[in-house]
């Protein structure tokens, strides 16, 4: 009988997959209104780094409040909300606007400073965060480009169109490369090709490792998503509805 050989065992170490890093969470949030209008009742919620989700819900459901909430405009009536282990809620002052300055917020309703051109708004972002004139520079006028609107740098918000506002909002809120983004209702305004094309962007920002979640009531936008790039069509989706969140699709 030939004696068994015995071949020293070496494995591969074992690598073990990174641990899902939880960048925002909300535990048992509930948002009670000042005038006592019950928002969100009970909420919980995880999402991972680099993960892109789609709240849906009517208007009113509670979409914005939920956003809101989760950079520091609204604080929680119970529960906490987390966003990169800072618990919101909680923040006041200069730690609330660091950690805003780690998230690109496109609002729903735009919020551009009016009497500054559409180079000075995005550009804002990047000023009040201490970058170089030059690291400015280098990057607004391909921020522009990609929400196409380097041709209007110079004007002012009035005279551009609700859509290209809303196209201003998203280049300000990416400009800074944020770790988190929080879009509400981002193509609201906009037509089907401009649509996509936000879609697109948007997802090139969770490429680049951006946490993203966008609010809509279009039902349009989530279909395109679903035809879009092969990435995209496995884009969960959540829906509000009755001041709780439930999946519509994981
Ligand atoms: N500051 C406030 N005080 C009292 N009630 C509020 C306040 N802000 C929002 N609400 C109410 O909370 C509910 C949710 O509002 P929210 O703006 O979050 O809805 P939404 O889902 O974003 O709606 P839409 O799709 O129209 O943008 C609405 O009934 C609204 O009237
Ligand atoms: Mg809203």
């Amino acid at each position: 009988m030939q004696s068994a050989k015995i071949i020293p065992y070496s494995s591969p170490p074992i690598r073990k997959a990174a641990p899902a890093q939880v960048v925002i969470s909300l535990e048992g949030v509930s948002k009670v209104y000042a005038n006592g209008h019950r928002c969100l009742t009970d909420i919980n919620l995880r999402i991972n780094k680099g993960e892109f989700l789609f709240i849906t819900g009517a208007s009113g459901a509670g979409k914005s409040t939920l956003l809101k909430l989760l950079y520091g405009a609204e604080r929680p009536s119970t529960g906490q909300v987390l966003v990169e282990q800072h618990s919101v809620g909680k923040l006041r002052g200069d730690r609330l606007a660091r950690l805003r300055r780690r998230i690109g917020i496109v609002f729903q309703d735009y919020k551009l400073i009016e009497n500054r051109t559409v180079g000075e708004n995005v550009a804002f972002v990047l000023w009040a965060q201490g970058y170089a004139p030059q690291e400015i520079r280098r990057r607004l006028i391909p921020t522009l480009n990609l929400v196409g609107l380097a041709d209007k740098v110079n004007q002012y918000p009035k005279q551009l169109s609700g859509g290209e506002q809303q196209r201003v909002s998203l280049a300000r809120a990416i400009i800074s490369t944020p770790a988190v983004i929080l879009a509400d209702e981002p193509t609201g305004n906009l037509d089907v090709e401009n649509s996509r094309q936000i879609l697109r962007l948007l997802e090139k920002m969770q490429s680049l490792g951006a946490t993203i979640i966008v609010t809509t009531h279009d039902q349009n936008l989530i279909r395109m998503s679903e035809i879009g790039g092969q990435r995209l069509h496995q884009l969960p989706v959540m829906e509000l509805y009755d001041g709780k969140l439930f999946w519509v699709k994981k």
